[in-house]
């Protein structure tokens, strides 16, 4: 059997332009909006207080360049693929043209960490401004029914290879019975879309319009309230590895890289983008410079108007505001209003990227039919959907945001990585391939957006790769058992243009 045997890319063209099921209705607006809607959410408006507390202070600034930094590259080379291949299925798509079926396999696999494991965590989130706000307005849900009932603790002297142990033991349970708020948010996004992907784009352009009302009101109203007091030192010393100084730094943008997943959601409307050539780079890289300058001046702003040592908690933004006296009480109304809608708009886009990679997935043959399915009114995999929102709801429920913020990110880099690696070799093996865009200097670029990933995904706990490679290994149990054996391009049915069955 021949594990590394790759789509033709242009037969991956051809499949992009006879494939029109899926309805054609996003421009360059939409697309940089759908990125945005994706990025803000629970990274700015949750972790960037409690890393700045933990391990960066003020320098926390510079923990979003470097994460920033390692994006952009990776978005350089996203960008070169999706005006390449524009498939809905991203990275996935990327690897099976270039790395061969065994790799985009385990992207594919890999990416459900990033989708929709990512849209429980955010879920969780949302449930906890949801709660915040309903308290601020005399409503109090029973705190068994906002949280999550199981939590894990990494077992006392596991050593990070014994994988078993840390992935079996340390499981606690909390007390509480479900998150409910947070598998609320999902059922309702759910249903959105499966009615419809216009529908959904146009619901998104309005919260992120919201979102970004919020986050340009704290830069506009905090900026006259800095005291440079409070960014010095903009480095604190070191008071233990990975607690502020540089390595505080480094450890700092291993957390927030969490901040900018999301940019690279983009690529999985390919098939629903009118211009995919021109519009997908300007998607990936329009959203990812935006979403980077803003969140340099909002952490420079948060660090400038309270001391950083106050940002450990669960609304930073707000509780900055807060400490600028009671005549801005209700800008902090505002922002969890902001951060509300703001975080559904993440939780919306990444469950629209999930389906839509399953659908490729399923018409290669490496997931069942049903994945491929698509509403005959609604023209959206509504049953890849389904399955998606019910799953992502049972996660949200059960688990707390930490332990699932961890796994997407470590997800998400793996990713990154691979796709950069094949942006590298796609470059030796189809040089003659035309590409729309061209991510530069790319033998300096994919090396460091591999290594930069590789750097970022060293900076996170034991127990997390202990769940990668559990989460992986299922994969493999799976391709060998079922995905292998009805691959389409394994039987040679690749390039023919009859399309799966309905
Ligand atoms: N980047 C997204 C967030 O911060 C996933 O919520």
């Amino acid at each position: 059997m021949n594990l590394f045997r790759r789509k033709k890319v242009a037969d991956l063209q051809a499949e992009a332009t006879t494939d029109q099921r899926l309805k054609r209705a996003l421009g360059p607006i939409n697309l940089v909006s759908l990125g945005i809607g994706a990025v803000i959410g629970a990274g700015i408006f949750v972790l960037t207080g409690q890393a700045a507390a933990q391990y960066a202070g003020p320098a926390i600034v510079f923990s979003f360049i470097l994460a920033g930094l390692a994006c952009a590259f990776a978005g350089l080379c996203y960008a070169e693929f999706a005006s390449m291949i524009p498939l809905s299925g991203s990275a996935y798509t990327y690897g099976y043209a270039t790395l061969g079926e065994f790799v985009a396999w385990i992207i594919g696999w890999d990416l459900i960490l990033e989708y929709l494991f990512a849209s429980a965590t955010v879920a969780v989130g949302w449930s906890g401004y949801v709660v915040s706000f309903l308290k601020d307005l005399g409503i109090t849900i029973p705190p068994e029914f906002t949280s999550a009932p199981y939590n894990h603790i990494t077992p006392s002297g596991a050593h990070w290879w014994d994988l078993w142990q840390l992935f079996v033991h340390g499981w606690v349970h909390t007390g509480a019975v479900l998150d409910v708020p947070a598998m609320l948010i999902v059922a309702v996004i759910t249903i959105l879309l499966v009615i419809g992907i216009k529908e959904s784009a146009n619901f998104n352009n309005v919260i992120v319009a919201l979102k970004l009302a919020v986050i340009l009101t704290f830069i506009g109203v905090g900026v006259a309230y800095i005291n440079p007091h409070n960014w010095h030192p903009f480095i604190p010393p070191a008071i233990a590895p990975g607690e502020f100084g540089w390595s505080g730094v480094l450890r700092a943008a291993g957390v927030i890289f969490f901040a900018y997943i999301g940019f690279d959601a983009v690529s999985t409307a390919a098939q629903e983008s009118r211009n995919p050539r021109r519009d997908m780079p300007i998607g990936l890289l329009g959203s990812l410079g935006f979403c980077t300058i803003l969140y340099i001046l909002v952490s420079l702003v948060l660090t400038g108007i309270v001391n950083y040592k106050q940002l450990n908690v669960s609304a930073p933004i707000a509780v900055a505001i807060n400490s600028l006296g009671p005549s801005l009480a209700w800008l902090v109304y505002f922002i969890k209003i902001g951060a509300i809608a703001g975080l559904s708009s993440v939780i919306l886009v990444l469950l629209l990227g999930q389906p839509r990679i399953f659908y490729t997935m399923s018409k290669d043959g490496l997931l069942p039919p049903v994945f491929s399915a698509v509403h005959p009114r609604f023209r959206t995999p509504w049953l890849a959907q389904i399955l998606t929102g019910v799953v992502a709801m049972l996660i949200a429920g059960l688990f707390p945001i930490g332990l699932l913020g961890e796994l997407v990110s470590i997800g998400t880099l793996l990713a990154f990585a691979i796709v950069c690696t094949g942006v590298f070799v796609l470059r030796f093996t189809d040089p003659q391939i035309p590409r729309p865009f061209r991510a530069p200097v790319f033998w300096l670029i994919t090396p460091l957006g591999a290594f930069s990933c590789f750097f970022l995904m060293a900076s996170l706990p034991a127990d997390t790769w202990a769940r990668l490679i559990v989460w992986m290994a299922i994969g493999l149990i799976i391709y060998f058992t079922y995905s292998h054996r009805h691959s389409r391009l394994h039987h040679g049915l690749m390039g023919k243009t009859d399309l799966p069955r309905e």
